[in-house]
C-alpha cells in the first residue's frame, strides 16, 4: 500500500509549502498530496484554505490577492519558529521541486465556488507544460466534478481521481462518467464491504487522513491501494 504525504508531510511541516515536500521526501515517501488553487491574478499556488489566515501571516479569501502578495506572506512561522519565512508556493515552484526529488504528485484540485472550470484548466495546462515525458504523471484529484470533467479534456491521459467524503447512492455512475481510475474517500466513514464494493466495480481505493498506523494495516488489509498520512509512521 502507498503512503501518501499529505499536504506534503503536514504533521512535519507546515502543510504545503516546499519544506513540506522536503519532509515527505527525507523521511523516505514515494509520493505527496497537496492543494491547488488559484490567485486573485489566476496563478495557480499550493494552498489548503480558503482564506490565508491559518497558515500565513496575511487575511482574507486567496482569491482576493494577486500572486505577487501571496508570494511574500510567510507561511512557515504559524507551524514553528525553525520554518519562519517559508513561502507559499506556486504550482510550478512545487512541480519543480517534486520532479527534483522524484516524488510522485497528488494534484488536489480546490476551486473557490464559480472558478472550477479555471482552476483545473490553468493547474493542467501549467503542469502538462512543465511535466517531462517518460515520468510517471501527477495523478489529478477533486471533490468538484467540473475540475474532473475540465482535467479529463485538458489531460485526456493523466489519471484520476474523485473525493468524495462518504459513497453517495450514485457514485458509480459518477465514477464512470468521469473516467477517474479510483475514489478517494474519508478513511472515518469507511468499511470493508464499501472498499470491496468500490474494487469490484473496478476502481482503486485511496484514504485520507490515516494518522494510525493499526488503522493504515486495517485499510490495506481491506484493500486499500494508498493512504494519505500527516506523518511517515502510518504504513
Ligand atoms: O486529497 C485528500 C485530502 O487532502 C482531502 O481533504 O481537506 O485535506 O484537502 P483535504
Ligand atoms: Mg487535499
Amino acid at each position: 500500500m502507498m503512503l501518501i504525504g499529505h499536504r506534503g508531510l503536514a504533521g512535519l511541516a507546515p502543510e504545503n509549502t516546499l519544506a513540506s515536500l522536503r519532509a515527505a521526501s527525507a523521511h523516505g515517501l514515494a509520493m505527496v498530496e497537496f492543494d491547488v488553487r488559484l490567485s486573485r491574478d489566476g496563478v495557480p499556488l499550493v494552498f489548503h484554505d480558503d482564506t490565508l489566515e491559518r497558515t500565513t501571516d496575511g487575511t482574507g479569501p486567496v482569491a482576493a490577492r494577486d500572486w505577487a502578495e501571496i508570494a511574500r506572506l510567510d507561511a512557515g512561522s504559524w507551524f514553528a519558529p525553525a520554518f519562519a519565512g517559508e513561502k507559499v508556493p506556486s504550482l510550478e515552484q512545487a512541480l519543480g521541486l517534486c520532479l527534483d526529488l522524484g516524488l510522485a504528485v497528488n494534484m488536489e484540485i480546490k476551486p473557490d465556488a464559480g472558478r472550477e472550470i479555471e482552476t483545473a484548466d490553468t493547474a493542467l495546462a501549467l503542469a502538462l507544460g512543465s511535466w517531462p515525458d517518460g515520468i510517471a504523471p501527477p495523478l489529478v484529484s477533486s471533490f468538484a466534478i467540473p475540475c474532473l470533467e475540465a482535467a479529463r479534456r485538458v489531460a485526456p491521459h493523466w489519471p484520476r481521481a474523485l473525493l468524495l467524503e462518504g459513497l453517495p447512492p450514485d457514485w458509480r455512475e459518477r465514477a464512470r462518467s468521469l473516467g477517474v481510475e479510483a475514489l478517494h474517500l474519508d478513511h472515518r466513514t469507511l468499511e470493508a464491504e464499501q472498499v470491496e464494493t468500490v474494487r469490484a466495480a473496478g476502481f482503486s481505493v485511496r484514504a485520507y487522513t490515516v494518522n494510525d498506523p493499526v488503522r493504515a494495516r486495517q485499510l490495506r488489509d481491506w484493500g486499500v491501494t494508498g493512504v494519505f498520512s500527516d506523518f511517515p509512521h502510518s504504513s
